[in-house]
């Protein structure tokens, strides 16, 4: 694996393999590191889909709120650079700050149609900004094809897709299915944050959302949404920051499946002082 850090010698590397074969396709997927299984299976798709697979390792400072929250992440260097070489990722992008803002670097605010406040950007003002802005340096640097992104963050999946329509980008968003731990939480770089039992017992987030998704048929969204909600903060430590239904592409909030065409319970719930992120689409 290569490990390239300027972002004029990937561009560089990448046009000149394009160069030697038309038929080269470039998979992307962009990471801040800490990488588990959940960032190994969207290496594994661009590796199975595309003649080159490109990561990126940066924490991006400006999506992050509290300065905090930015200085504690974690930032497992060795340990990641070897999960990529056993997956196969061809070339690993790792720059410094200033190699991704450069001094000329301007800030471009995306009109995201409201999706960027709604959700999680309601508590993260600018997240999804940050987001936009990385991303949009990132596919001017790479070009991929395809770029990979998680299901679990599911907003920033559709905050993307809309970022790639706007720039009017070739790049195709490819979004893979959340994986899970063998008890059935979804996997996350916070999750190592939880104790031994509380991560095994965290499984009752996603046995809540798979239950709307059993019940919404016969009980009704709103009630069966109510039901989760309340199954949660009935579990000792945990108490549930947001639950709702909404429609996957405005991620406007709904209360009756036949509203949109197709609907997701998107979920946050803090336990153990981690944020745990989940969702399901019904
Ligand atoms: O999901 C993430 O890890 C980040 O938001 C991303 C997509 C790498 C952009 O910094």
């Amino acid at each position: 694996m290569h490990i390239i850090k300027s972002a004029s010698i990937l561009t560089e590397y990448l046009t000149n393999l394009r160069s030697s074969d038309k038929n080269v396709t470039v998979g992307f997927v962009p990471t801040m590191g800490a990488l588990h299984e959940g960032h190994s299976s969207l290496i594994d798709e661009s590796v199975r889909s595309n003649s080159i697979t490109v990561c990126s390792i940066f924490v991006n400072p400006t999506q992050f709120g509290e300065e905090n929250d930015l200085v504690t992440y974690p930032k497992p260097i060795e340990n990641d650079i070897a999960l990529l070489i056993k997956h196969k990722c061809d070339v690993l992008f790792l720059p410094s700050v200033e190699e991704v803002y450069p001094d000329q670097f301007e800030a471009t605010v995306f009109d995201l149609d409201g999706i960027d406040f709604k959700i999680e950007g309601a508590s993260r003002p600018g997240h999804f900004q940050g987001v936009c802005n990385v991303i949009a340096r990132f596919l001017q640097i790479i070009n991929p094809e395809i770029a990979y992104f998680g299901q679990k963050d599911f907003q920033q999946t559709v905050v993307v897709k809309k970022l790639v329509q706007i720039l009017q980008s070739k790049t195709k968003i490819a979004v893979v299915p959340i994986k899970r731990e063998p008890h059935g939480l979804a996997q996350s770089s916070r999750n190592v944050r939880l104790s031994k039992k509380g991560r095994q017992n965290a499984a009752f987030i996603y046995k809540a959302i798979s239950q709307v998704k059993e019940d919404y048929k016969s009980l009704g969204l709103q009630e069966s949404v109510a039901k989760a909600i309340q199954f949660i903060n009935a579990q000792k430590g945990a108490k549930v920051d947001y639950l709702l239904a909404v429609d996957t592409t405005t991620l406007n909030e709904v209360t009756n499946v036949s509203d949109a065409n197709e609907v997701a319970v998107l979920t946050v719930v803090e336990y153990e002082g981690v944020r745990l992120l989940d969702n399901i689409i019904l």
